[in-house]
């Protein structure tokens, strides 16, 4: 990490530990019953990160974080200025069998590719987290990756390490411990405030721009106690159900697309210098 920060602060050595969370957790073949099987024993950084996360993450943090930085007033860049930003986040893991974050974001998008879905979800492969950025604005961890997950109302069971909630603020609130706090019921999705990180913010970046389809994307691809677990369907409403479908067909591209051969940045510059221009402007907000 390029930010100064106690260690207890950042109890990833990497971003990519997350991602590699992740990706054991829903091994193809691997049933919701083995899923609950992670505790803390068996993964204490991960696990530590999640108390972190679960703990922080209050309804007045997000409000906050949100006025911050969808204002998007952090500057303008161009996604090839986003990504090579993105890059200089350095993590202290092996440079020789780690792929940079710019090789993650070129091997999601180009299995999209390949399976030759349509350019904007290519597009969106390659852009869905630039948003970790945030890490760079000195946000901590906890508030950049993670599962997300709708605040200001009851939390799911279907959350990973949902025990780590007890220690939340929001715990005592009782307005926000019902099952539909703060919202109405089958509000949707874009009324509800998710818990802070990449997903929400590059959302907000990309949201003149791309479809709904991709929008949901980027806003939802953390959250799997929704697209994964099925919970929070009482705050959903039709566009929701429909979008759905879309955020399942992304999410084996983001958990499964790390392969071992080390994406030619170079030789595929032109391929998405095009796309960038077919559906963004020059230079974007951040
Ligand atoms: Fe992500
Ligand atoms: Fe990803």
């Amino acid at each position: 990490m390029s930010t100064l920060v106690s260690p207890s602060a950042q109890p990833l050595s990497n971003l990519e530990d997350w991602d590699d969370f992740l990706e054991g957790r829903y091994k193809e073949g691997k049933s919701d019953a083995e899923f609950r099987q992670y505790d803390a024993t068996a993964n204490p950084g991960v696990a530590e990160f999640y108390r972190l996360n679960h703990e922080n993450q209050t309804l007045g943090y997000v409000l906050e974080k949100e006025k911050q930085y969808f204002a998007l007033n952090r500057g303008e860049k161009s996604v090839w200025e986003a990504a090579e930003y993105l890059n200089t986040l350095v993590d202290d893991s092996d440079p020789d069998t780690d792929l940079t974050q710019l090789e993650h974001l070129l091997q999601t998008s180009e299995a999209i590719r390949r399976d030759g879905h349509p350019r904007w979800m290519v597009l969106t492969g390659f852009i869905h987290d630039l948003g970790k950025c945030l890490c760079l604005y000195g946000e901590p961890q906890w508030g950049v990756v993670g599962d997300t997950f709708p605040v200001g109302c009851a939390w799911s069971d279907q959350i990973v390490f949902p025990e780590y909630f007890a220690g939340n603020p929001d715990a005592h609130v009782p307005e926000y411990q019902t099952k539909y706090g703060i919202y109405e019921p089958n509000c949707g999705l874009e009324n509800v405030h998710m818990s802070f990180g990449h997903d929400g913010y590059i959302a907000e970046v990309m949201k003149p721009y791309l479809p709904d389809e991709a929008l949901y994307m980027l806003r939802f691809h953390s959250f799997y106690a929704w697209h994964r677990h099925g919970a929070y369907g009482y705050l959903t409403n039709e566009k929701d159900r429909a979008m759905l479908e879309w955020v399942n067909k992304f999410n084996p591209y983001d958990l499964y697309s790390k392969g071992h051969t080390k994406p030619d940045v170079k030789a595929l510059m032109p391929y998405y210098t095009d796309l960038f221009a077919e559906f963004l402007p020059a230079r974007l907000r951040w």
